[in-house]
């Protein structure tokens, strides 16, 4: 090698690496390089998992089985083995996984690295602690531990989080998947979204969710069940509906409280449109309640599931109604339920404030949705739900 090449490549390594003062050899950094790369070997994953032991399943979800796992440092995860359905390479899998490790907010969950193994491609996340919001929330036994500021902050951070996916990440995001089981919480009982980037792990399989969800499990909106549409509209909707699962406790898609109601999304805006929208609420949120705040909710979960996605509002919106005190906000229109034609609903131009299906009464506003506004008035209102009928 001549003298000069010889100082070329010290220069290129001092600039790539810094100076050897560091105390870093050759392999540290080899090792910080793979670190950066977030790629775990399956050997390393095996390991952490017990060679993915049917114990340390969290759960199974429509892309595979999770289980939860330690690394040698200590650190918990929790290991999302991919199916097979999807036919996307390695080289493509790598890519997009790198892609969705860099998507990083308080409300997301973290992608720690991935793998891909032979056939097997594996993503590693951190493990948290609560795990997902739909194993307290539908469990009798355990739904008390979520009182209403937690259902709140739920609600605040999981508007946040989508906000970011859709606005504010490096590739515009939509999660298409938004659901009570894809919200986990943290030790502080803060929310980070789960399993954000499916569509770009399965991205020429469109029907895959459709399959799988459709009509099941009650999250998605209509025009994306039935015309394949979608847009970030189809996660607002999403959003929507997980928000009247928090206040209500019931779950959209096995929901029975009322003979009158198709569904959940159906007997709040009926009871919404009465005037009654509190009756909705879960009766152990009672002694937590903050009415104005509950009211205000219900009436953006309702803005949200409007069947026509050119009103719902966006995420952007959502988060800007959070954050400011109660206000007037418009009247929402019929729930979209999959399988029902929706009506566009005609609006003067540049208002934000009017978006009634015609023939509806639009008198309510925010501050005359709902009858009770003391916690003890809220109380009772809650006590009479259970006395309603039971669908068989
Ligand atoms: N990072 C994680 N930390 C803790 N629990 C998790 C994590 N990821 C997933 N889980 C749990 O595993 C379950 C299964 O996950 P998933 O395969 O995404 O299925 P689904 O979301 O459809 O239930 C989740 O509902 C959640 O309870
Ligand atoms: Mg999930």
């Amino acid at each position: 090698m001549t003298k000069s090449k010889n100082f070329l490549n010290n220069f290129i390594k001092t600039f790539r690496f810094g100076s050897s003062k560091d105390g870093h050899n050759e392999e540290d950094l080899e090792k910080i390089a793979q670190q950066e790369q977030k790629v775990f070997t399956f050997e390393t994953l095996v390991a952490a998992t017990k060679d993915f032991h049917p114990d340390n399943k969290l759960g199974q979800g429509g892309f595979g089985p999770v289980y939860k796992g330690r690394l040698p440092d200590g650190r918990a995860i929790a290991v999302k083995k991919l199916s097979q359905s999807s036919s996307q390479g390695k080289k493509e899998f790598m890519n997009e996984a790198k892609l969705l490790a860099r998507v990083q907010h308080r409300n997301v969950v973290n992608l720690l690295g991935y793998c891909a193994h032979g056939g097997e491609k594996l993503l590693v996340y951190e493990y948290v602690v609560h795990e997902s919001v739909d194993k307290l929330l539908f469990k009798p036994d355990r739904r008390q531990e979520l009182d209403w500021k937690r259902r709140y902050d739920i609600i605040c951070g999981v508007a946040k989080g989508l906000l970011y996916l859709h606005e504010d990440s490096h590739n515009r995001i939509i999660h298409r998947d938004i659901k009570a089981s894809n919200i986990l919480l943290d030790d502080k009982w803060v929310p980070k979204i789960a399993d954000f980037g499916m569509a770009r792990l399965f991205p020429e399989d469109q029907t895959h969710v459709n399959t799988r969800v459709a009509g099941t499990n009650g999250y998605m909106a209509p025009e994306y069940v039935m015309h394949g549409h979608l847009s970030e509209k189809a996660d607002v909707f999403s959003f929507g509906v997980l928000v009247l699962e928090l206040i209500s406790g019931q779950r959209n898609s096995s929901f029975n409280l009322n003979v009158e109601a198709q569904s959940l999304l159906d007997w709040a805006y009926k009871l919404y449109k009465k005037g009654r929208s509190l009756e909705m609420m879960d009766p152990t949120l009672a002694p937590s309640a903050v009415t104005d705040q509950v009211a205000m909710c219900i009436q953006i979960g309702l803005l949200c599931i409007q069947g026509d996605p050119q009103i719902r509002p966006t995420m952007h919106r959502v988060v800007v109604i959070l954050s400011k005190k109660p206000s007037n906000l418009e009247e929402p229109t019929r729930p979209g339920i999959p399988g029902s034609r929706y009506r566009r609903s005609h609006r003067p131009a540049g208002s934000s404030s009017t978006a009634g299906t015609s023939g509806e009464s639009n008198s309510h506003t925010f501050g005359s949705s709902f009858t009770a506004t003391g916690t003890s008035s809220a109380t009772q209102v809650v006590q009479d739900r259970g006395k309603r009928p039971m669908e068989s």
